[in-house]
C-alpha cells in the first residue's frame, strides 16, 4: 500500500470550517497527524463554507489557490482535513497536479507505519483495502495508477473487474488469517480468565501519555513519542500488585475523533482486552485544552466497542505541566474516582497503584432496581458512580436500572437510603 512518508513529502494542508465558530483545534490536530505521518506541511489553506462543493469540495476559486500554492512551493501532496469523494479527489488532483489525500487515508497511513505486531499489520492492511474498495465502486483511477496489470489479469476481465477480484481475494485471505489469530487470542484470554488474573486496560485519547504511563508502571520499553498513534497493538504485561497479587496491564491504541468507522471495526479484536478488562484506566492529558471533548470521544469509541460498562478510573496525566500536586480523588463512598499524576516524572504513580489495588480488591455485584419517579436522586447518584449498565423507563415513570457496583458501595447505599433502596430491588445476588 502507499506509504506517504517514504519520500519525506512536502504538503499543503486544507481545512474547511463548516460552522460559524472557527475551530482552530481541529487544524492543530491535523498538523500533529501530518507530522506523525512524517510529512512536512509547507502551507495551510483555510476557508469557510456552508456545505462542501460537489466538484472540488472547496470552491473553484480556492481550488485554484491551492493549485497555485502547489506550483509555487513544489509541494507534492495536498491533505484535506475531511472525507473527500473519489470524484472530488480526482478533480483536485487534476487541477493541482499533485496527489490529494483525505483525513482517513492519512490516519490509515499512520496506522500502517505504526503497527508493530503481525496482527496489527494485517488489521491495518484490511482497513486500507476496505477503504480502497469503497472508492473503487465509483472510480478506479487511484488503484489503476498504483499497479501494473500484466500477468495479474484473468481471461476476459476488464481492469476494474480484475482490481475488484484481487481486492476481494486479498480481503478474504486477510479476514481468514485474522480470524485464526483472534481464536488464538481468545484461547489466551480464556486461560487468563481461568487463572483469574485481573486485567487492567489503559485507554485514552491519542497522545494522552498511555505508553509513558505503561512504561512507568511496568518499566517496559514500549515506544513513546510525541506523535499520534505511537501505540497500535495492545501490549500485555504481567506485574505484581501489592494486596492483589498478579495483574495484567494492557496498553491500547490511542483514540481520536472522527476515527473512520471501518478502522474502529478493524481494531475491535485488539481492543477486546479493553472489553473484557476488570478495570479501565482512562488516561487524560490534563493540560490539553480539548480535555473534556477528548474524554467524550474516548467514551464514544468505548460505547461503540461495548466497553463502556467497565469500571473506570480516570488518570489525569501531565500534572507537571500545570504545577498541580499528585492526589487521588474519591467519591463520597471513599472509592477512588480519579488520580492526578505525571507519568513523565513518576509523581503520583504510587498513588495510582494504590487506587488500582483498592478497586480490584473489591467484589463487584450486579443488581437490578426499579426506582419510582420520586427517587430520581438515586438514579443521579448511580450515574455519578458510573455503575449503571442499563436503564429503562416505563410508562409510569419508573426507572429500571441494572447496576454493577462493589459490594461495599452497595451496602453503603442501602444504609444511606434508610430502606428505600431495599424496597426497589428487583434482583440481587445473595450476599
Ligand atoms: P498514542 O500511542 O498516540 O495513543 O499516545 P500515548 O497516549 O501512548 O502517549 P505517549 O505515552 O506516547 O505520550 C505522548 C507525549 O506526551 C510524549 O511526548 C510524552 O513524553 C508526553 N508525556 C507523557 N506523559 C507526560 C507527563 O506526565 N508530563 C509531560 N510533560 N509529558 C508527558
Amino acid at each position: 500500500m502507499s506509504d506517504i512518508s517514504a519520500f519525506d513529502e512536502q504538503a499543503i494542508l486544507v481545512h474547511v470550517n463548516f460552522s460559524q465558530h472557527h475551530n482552530s483545534e481541529d487544524l492543530s490536530e491535523l498538523r500533529l497527524l501530518v507530522s506523525s505521518a512524517g510529512v512536512n506541511a509547507v502551507q495551510e489553506v483555510t476557508t469557510s463554507r456552508s456545505a462542501p462543493d460537489a466538484k472540488f469540495f472547496v470552491g473553484s476559486g480556492k481550488a485554484q489557490e491551492i493549485a497555485d500554492l502547489v506550483a509555487n512551493t513544489g509541494a507534492t501532496l495536498v491533505i484535506f482535513n475531511h472525507a473527500l469523494s473519489p470524484a472530488q479527489t480526482r478533480n483536485v488532483e487534476r487541477i493541482c497536479l499533485a496527489r490529494v489525500i483525505d483525513r482517513t487515508t492519512l490516519i490509515l497511513d499512520i496506522f500502517a507505519q505504526r503497527a508493530r505486531t503481525f496482527e496489527g499489520k494485517l488489521q491495518v492492511e484490511l482497513a486500507q483495502l476496505q477503504h480502497l474498495a469503497s472508492r473503487l465502486v465509483r472510480g478506479w483511477d487511484s488503484l489503476d495508477r498504483q499497479k501494473g496489470g500484466i500477468g495479474l489479469r484473468g481471461p476476459g476481465e476488464t481492469q476494474l473487474e480484475t482490481d475488484r477480484r484481487l481486492l476481494r481475494e486479498r480481503v478474504k485471505a486477510l479476514q481468514g488469517r485474522l480470524a485464526k489469530l483472534e481464536k488464538q487470542r481468545q484461547q489466551g484470554r480464556r486461560a487468563r480468565q481461568r487463572a483469574e488474573v485481573p486485567v487492567v486496560s489503559v485507554v485514552g485519547y491519542t497522545n494522552a501519555g498511555k505508553s509513558t504511563l505503561f512504561n512507568r508502571i511496568t518499566r517496559a520499553d514500549v515506544y513513546a513519542a510525541d506523535q499520534l498513534f505511537a501505540t497500535l497493538d495492545p501490549t500485555l504485561r504481567k506485574l505484581p500488585l501489592k494486596g492483589v497479587g498478579e495483574i495484567i496491564l494492557a496498553d491500547t491504541v490511542g483514540f481520536i475523533r472522527h476515527l473512520p468507522h471501518n478502522l474502529v471495526a478493524a481494531f475491535k479484536s485488539t481492543l477486546q482486552e479493553t472489553r473484557d478488562a476488570d478495570l479501565q484506566l482512562h488516561v487524560v492529558d490534563l493540560a490539553d485544552v480539548r480535555r473534556d471533548d477528548n474524554m467524550q470521544q474516548v467514551s464514544a469509541v468505548l460505547e461503540e466497542i461495548d466497553a463502556n460498562h467497565i469500571l473506570q478510573l480516570v488518570v489525569y496525566n501531565k500534572i507537571d505541566l500545570l504545577g498541580q500536586p499528585a492526589r487521588i480523588e474519591y467519591n463520597e463512598f471513599n472509592q477512588p474516582l480519579a488520580v492526578y499524576l505525571s507519568a513523565h516524572s513518576g509523581e503520583g504513580v504510587e498513588l495510582l497503584l494504590q487506587a488500582i489495588a483498592q478497586l480490584l480488591s473489591e467484589r463487584y455485584i450486579d443488581i437490578v432496581v426499579s426506582l419510582p419517579p420520586q427517587q430520581g436522586i438515586w438514579r443521579a447518584r448511580f450515574h455519578q458512580q458510573h455503575c449503571i449498565m442499563q436503564e429503562q423507563f416505563d410508562d409510569d415513570g419508573y426507572c429500571q436500572l441494572t447496576l454493577r457496583l462493589s459490594e461495599s458501595l452497595w451496602q453503603r447505599c442501602l444504609k444511606q437510603s434508610n430502606g428505600v433502596l431495599e424496597n426497589c430491588v428487583v434482583s440481587a445476588p445473595v450476599i
